[in-house]
């Protein structure tokens, strides 16, 4: 059963989110703004973060000189990688001006795009793979993401998302004071479950490959070290303090979450799974 956050979580405030906190988010969360996954636990922040990458490119099975479609690519650090290590051809799409200017700036081959993924004016059926990491559930309209994935893809092409889903019967509790503020505060007009997806995957014409969980790779693990650059930030820049705890700042609420959300993860309240389906 889906979780409602917020009938304002439409693109421009998805946008505004990510170009009000440009600076935040690069200091904080760095190129990359995933989770990372630990399979020993001794994995540096940045080798955590490269996992997820890592797996997503291997569920892909890209082929050489992939063609492939970044949905929500945000300062494209998921892109460079699959342009520089799997020669794929890239182009990303984000919502974020900022984003995709920090993105552009970087150099390589990608191409990013400021445009909304559900009307994105691909051709249709050139894409080898579409990879959409913690994105898709900023998305007002999922079916319409979905068939826009199967639109632009080539037959037997890969669909790989990474996304924040609401387990599959969350009591009242746990929808009340984790599921609605985490979808609430972080900008997600609806949070789904797993098997919410693959209906609409099959109905867009997938067939789902792979469904895996990533619990077991301890993903709330980059909370903990978000957390803390965050109270280094906080303790030794009045300007970020002002500009992050200000009352002018409309997301200040997301620092809220910061505590909500390894929780959830913990519990598996909140669930980070990757689905990987192939284009029928
Ligand atoms: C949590 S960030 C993830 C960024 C990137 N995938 C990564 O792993 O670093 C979410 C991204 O989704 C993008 N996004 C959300 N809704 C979108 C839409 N309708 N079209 C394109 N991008 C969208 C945002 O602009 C942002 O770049």
């Amino acid at each position: 059963m889906s979780i409602s956050g917020t009938a304002t979580a439409d693109e421009s405030t998805v946008a505004g989110h990510y170009d009000a906190l440009d600076r935040f988010y690069r200091e904080i969360w760095g190129e990359h703004v995933h989770h990372g996954l630990w399979s020993t636990g001794r994995e540096s922040p940045a080798q955590a973060t490269r996992a997820m990458i890592d797996l997503v490119a291997e569920a892909a099975r890209l082929p050489p000189q992939a063609r492939v479609i970044d949905v929500g690519c945000g300062y494209g650090g998921t892109s460079r990688v699959l342009a520089a290590e799997h020669g794929c051809d890239v182009t990303g799409f984000t919502l974020s001006a900022a984003q995709a200017a920090w993105a552009r700036a970087q150099g390589g081959t990608p191409r990013f795009e400021v445009r909304s993924w559900l009307e994105n004016e691909l051709p249709d059926g050139e894409a080898d793979a579409v990879v959409a990491i913690e994105s898709l559930s900023h998305m007002v309209d999922k079916p319409l993401a979905f068939s826009q994935a199967a639109r632009v893809l080539k037959a037997g092409g890969r669909f790989v998302l990474v996304d924040w889903f609401a387990s599959e019967a969350p009591n009242a509790a746990e929808r009340r004071l984790l599921l609605a503020p985490i979808a609430r505060e972080g900008r997600l007009p609806t949070l789904c479950s797993v098997s919410e997806y693959e209906r609409m995957l099959g109905r867009a014409g997938f067939r789902v490959e792979r469904t895996q969980d990533f619990r077991p790779l301890a993903p709330h693990r980059t909370w903990g070290i978000v957390a803390r650059r965050l109270a280094r930030r906080l303790a030794t820049d009045a300007q970020a303090r002002r500009f992050l705890l200000g009352p002018e700042n409309p997301d200040r609420a997301f620092a809220l979450s910061l505590a909500r959300i390894p929780l959830a993860l913990r519990t598996g309240t909140l669930r980070l799974v990757m689905i990987a389906a192939e284009r029928s």
